[in-house]
């Protein structure tokens, strides 16, 4: 598992300014020279007295504190490695003291629901960032579109305790894309409503190296090859556009009125977009005899192994 949160901490700037935050702490100096050091080390960045420690939130904020105990960032609260700034309550809203002492000023701890689009990611990528799922999002499209963490998860009103989402798939993924909806309803589609696959079995919401949030296989090839892995070959004799243009060239990924996903009605409409016999077309026309009488319309009743062969070049059984 990659998952190292807080791992941030690695980092030169930041790991020196902490292990120094700590060594003040367990010497048990002043704040002054904390103080002092830490403009020397990150101008800005809060004193470790600058935290007072989940228990003293639970004071004035009693619901948010009783459910945090069954949540999944509870365990930070006891995990001493990185430091305040990453334990318990503050580890997300920043450093507390000024607003506890202020007896509650909004203004002086950071709040998810008013910061920028920017600011709530990288709070939550302070810690996540490192871990092979979120390393791109950045980049992804749902952050080049100003969605946030937020918009999925919740900390405190979460409907799925699990991941923390606010709602289960497709259902959460329904409330922006609901076109998406109409495709998984026609009468061939890969059963997600059915709840037998999810939208982020294919897609990676954190965004990844392909287009279109799409997640790879292990192999790094298509996401189609994650499942139907038979269709991965290698083969013998490979069909070429299986390889070159992808599983998407004769199916739709989500739904279709045609049986198997198929983009077109007919197979042999499908195979005819490329087999035709026509000046420097350097795909092989079907060859003669297969004259359009019915016996050679249905072209996988003959070709059944299309999707590759170890035994037929023309991808016979
Ligand atoms: C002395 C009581 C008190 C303590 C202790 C306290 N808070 Fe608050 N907090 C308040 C009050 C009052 C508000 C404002 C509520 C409002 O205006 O709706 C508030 C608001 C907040 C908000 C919401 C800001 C917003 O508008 O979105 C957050 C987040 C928050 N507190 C976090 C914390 C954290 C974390 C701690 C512990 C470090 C903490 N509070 C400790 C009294 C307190
Ligand atoms: C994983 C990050 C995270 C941790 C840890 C966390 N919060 Fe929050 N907090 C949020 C987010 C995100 C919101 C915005 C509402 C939401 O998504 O649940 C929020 C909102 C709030 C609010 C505004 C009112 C509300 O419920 O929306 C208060 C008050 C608050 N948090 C207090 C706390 C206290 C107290 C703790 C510790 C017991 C705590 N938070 C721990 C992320 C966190
Ligand atoms: C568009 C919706 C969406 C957005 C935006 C989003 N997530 Fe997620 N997140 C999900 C879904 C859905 C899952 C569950 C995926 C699964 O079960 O495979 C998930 C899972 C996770 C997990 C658990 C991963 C694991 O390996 O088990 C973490 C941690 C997480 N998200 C953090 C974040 C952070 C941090 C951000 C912001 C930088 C974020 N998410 C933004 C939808 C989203
Ligand atoms: C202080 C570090 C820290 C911050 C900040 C943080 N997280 Fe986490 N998060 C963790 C840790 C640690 C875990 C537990 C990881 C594990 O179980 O392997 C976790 C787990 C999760 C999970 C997975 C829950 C599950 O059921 O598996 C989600 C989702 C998540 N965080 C979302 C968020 C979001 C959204 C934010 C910002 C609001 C956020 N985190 C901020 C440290 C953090
Ligand atoms: C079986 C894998 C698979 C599943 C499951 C899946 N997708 Fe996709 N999705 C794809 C592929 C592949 C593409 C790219 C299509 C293309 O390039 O022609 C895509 C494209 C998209 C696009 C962008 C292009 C467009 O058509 O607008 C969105 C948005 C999308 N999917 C949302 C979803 C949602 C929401 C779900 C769940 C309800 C979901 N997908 C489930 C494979 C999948
Ligand atoms: C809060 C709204 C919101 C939610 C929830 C949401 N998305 Fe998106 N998503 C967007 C926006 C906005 C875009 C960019 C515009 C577009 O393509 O529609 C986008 C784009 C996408 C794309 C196209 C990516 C590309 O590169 O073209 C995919 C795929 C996608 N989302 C999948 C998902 C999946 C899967 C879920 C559920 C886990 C989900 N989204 C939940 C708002 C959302
Ligand atoms: C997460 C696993 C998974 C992934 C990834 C996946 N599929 Fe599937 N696919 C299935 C399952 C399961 C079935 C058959 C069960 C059902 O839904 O009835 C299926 C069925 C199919 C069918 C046959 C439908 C029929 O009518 O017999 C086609 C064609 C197909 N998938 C194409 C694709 C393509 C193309 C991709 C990549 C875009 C893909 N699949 C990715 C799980 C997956
Ligand atoms: C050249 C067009 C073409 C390409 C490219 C293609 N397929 Fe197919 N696929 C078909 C046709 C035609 C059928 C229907 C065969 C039949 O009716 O016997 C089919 C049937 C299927 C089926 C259901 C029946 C079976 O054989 O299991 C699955 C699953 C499938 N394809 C997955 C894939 C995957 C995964 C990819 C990418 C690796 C892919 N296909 C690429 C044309 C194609
Ligand atoms: C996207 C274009 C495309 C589609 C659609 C397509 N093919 Fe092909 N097919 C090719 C290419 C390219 C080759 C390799 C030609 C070569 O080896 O020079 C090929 C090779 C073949 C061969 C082997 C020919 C030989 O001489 O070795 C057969 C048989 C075949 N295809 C049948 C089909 C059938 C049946 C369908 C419909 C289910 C189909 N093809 C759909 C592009 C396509
Ligand atoms: C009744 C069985 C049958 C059906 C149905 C059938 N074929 Fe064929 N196909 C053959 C045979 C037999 C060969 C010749 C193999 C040989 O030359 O040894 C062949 C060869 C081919 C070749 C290779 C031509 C070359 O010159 O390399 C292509 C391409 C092809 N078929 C495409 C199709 C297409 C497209 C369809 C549907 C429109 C189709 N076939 C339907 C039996 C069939």
């Amino acid at each position: 598992m990659t998952r190292r949160p807080c791992s941030r901490l690695f980092r030169p700037g930041c790991g020196q300014f902490l292990a120094l935050a700590l060594l003040l702490l367990l010497s048990g100096t002043g704040r002054a020279q904390s103080a002092t050091q830490k403009s020397n080390v990150m101008p800005g960045a809060p004193a470790a007295s600058d935290y007072v420690g989940s228990d003293a939130c639970s004071t004035c904020h009693e619901d948010e504190s009783k459910a945090f105990s069954s949540s999944p960032h509870w365990p930070t609260t006891k995990d001493t490695r990185h430091g305040a700034a990453f334990q318990g309550c503050e580890g997300c809203h920043g450093p507390g003291k000024e607003h506890v002492e202020s007896g509650g000023d909004k203004t002086k701890i950071f709040s998810f629901t008013s910061a920028s689009h920017k600011d709530v990611n990288a709070r939550c990528l302070t810690c996540h960032e490192n871990s092979q799922e979120h390393a791109n999002f950045q980049r992804s499209t749902h952050n080049l579109s100003n969605i946030t963490c937020i918009d999925c998860h919740s900390q405190h009103h979460a409907n799925e305790q699990v991941k923390l989402l606010k709602a289960t798939q497709p259902q959460l993924c329904y409330t922006c894309h609901l076109e998406k909806k109409a495709d998984f309803a026609k009468p061939f589609h890969h059963r997600v409503n059915e709840g037998l696959i999810q939208c982020s079995d294919c897609h990676n919401p954190h965004g990844g190296f392909l287009t279109q949030q799409l997640r790879s296989a292990s192999d790094q090839n298509a996401v189609c090859y994650r499942c139907h892995t038979e269709k991965a070959g290698p083969f013998v004799f490979e069909h070429v556009p299986i390889k070159t243009e992808g599983c998407t060239s004769c199916h739709v990924p989500h739904g279709s009125t045609n049986p198997r996903l198929l983009r077109v009605s007919q197979v042999n409409l499908l195979c005819l977009q490329c087999h035709t016999l026509t000046f420097n077309n350097p795909v092989p026309g079907a060859p003669t005899f297969h004259n359009q009488a019915a016996k050679y319309q249905a072209c996988t009743m003959c070709h059944t192994q299309l999707h590759g062969s170890n035994f037929s070049e023309f991808f016979f059984k």
